[in-house]
């Protein structure tokens, strides 16, 4: 089982739509995915299912690693896309209880859904990296970093990186994956080059050649609760996605990725 951590300094650069629009690609692509809102924010939650709101989810597992893993899963219309909410629990988070424990608590999750036939999980993750984040993205395969291609955004990149490089010393499967840039504007210099200026800094395969666009489908399809690609007009959307899995397979060598 592979399991991605979507993670970023600032907040507000894309975290929530990258999850949601990279794990129905995935699911779309025939490989058995859930989608997990680790943000004490519950966004995930909110968007993809208007009757999630009073659902148990990830956090009650954290607070009560009792509760049953698979009776916290939340199924969609699509068979091999499922989620699981932040739930009630988000002040588990506050309490300072976490620190302590979640890690274990993340390991025996990741290991329960792997039993339960899951191929890859995504980790939405509030913006940071501190307490059960931080336990949730050194526990993953890999994280992505989502980065809004706007010139003062780049700049918190390499810090980002710098902090995600300390945790892996001390858990040396992390891959960074890359860095993925978003909602860029192709047709403004400034976005441009905010993008160019990133990949000058790093080295060439720590950025996404895939990059996501400015549209405002996006804002359209998370006020409607679903995936991008389900919309209408969201073919494009299906499109890039698409793209951005398929570099996420090359850098991951699993069997996961072989279909049959
Ligand atoms: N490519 C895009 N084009 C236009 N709007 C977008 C795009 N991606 C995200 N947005 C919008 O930008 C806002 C922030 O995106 P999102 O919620 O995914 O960020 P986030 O990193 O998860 O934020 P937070 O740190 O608060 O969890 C949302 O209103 C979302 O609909
Ligand atoms: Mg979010």
């Amino acid at each position: 089982m592979i399991t991605l951590a979507i993670s970023s300094q600032k907040g507000g650069v894309g975290k929530t739509t990258t999850s949601i629009n990279l794990a129905y690609a995935f699911a779309r692509s025939g490989i058995k995915t859930l989608l997990v809102d680790a943000d004490p924010q519950g966004s995930v939650g909110l968007s993809l299912t208007r009757q999630t709101r009073s659902l148990k989810g990830f956090y009650d597992l954290m607070e009560d690693p009792k509760l049953s893993v698979e009776s916290l899963v939340v199924p969609t219309r699509s068979k091999l896309f499922s989620l699981m909410t932040a739930g009630q629990a988000c002040d588990y988070e506050l309490s300072g209880d976490s620190s302590s424990t979640s890690k274990e608590r993340v390991d025996a999750f990741f290991h329960e859904l792997e039993g339960l036939g899951y191929e890859l999980v995504i980790m939405d993750t509030a913006a940071g990296l501190f307490n059960t984040t931080a336990d949730v993205v050194s526990a993953c395969t890999g994280v992505i970093i989502p980065q809004q291609a706007e010139p003062l955004g780049i700049r918190s990149v390499p810090k980002m990186l710098q902090v995600l490089n300390k945790m892996r010393s001390s858990h040396s499967e992390l891959r960074i994956l890359g860095v993925l840039l978003t909602m860029e504007l192709k047709q403004l210099a400034e976005s441009r080059e905010a993008g160019q200026a990133l990949r000058a800094i790093l080295p060439e395969e720590l950025v996404f050649k895939t990059t996501i666009p400015r549209d405002d489908l996006f804002l359209r399809a998370s006020a409607r609760g679903i995936p991008a690609g389900v919309m209408e007009d969201g073919g494009g959307a299906l499109a890039v996605y698409d793209q951005l899995r398929v570099e996420i397979e090359a850098r991951i060598d699993s069997p996961v990725f072989h279909r049959t």
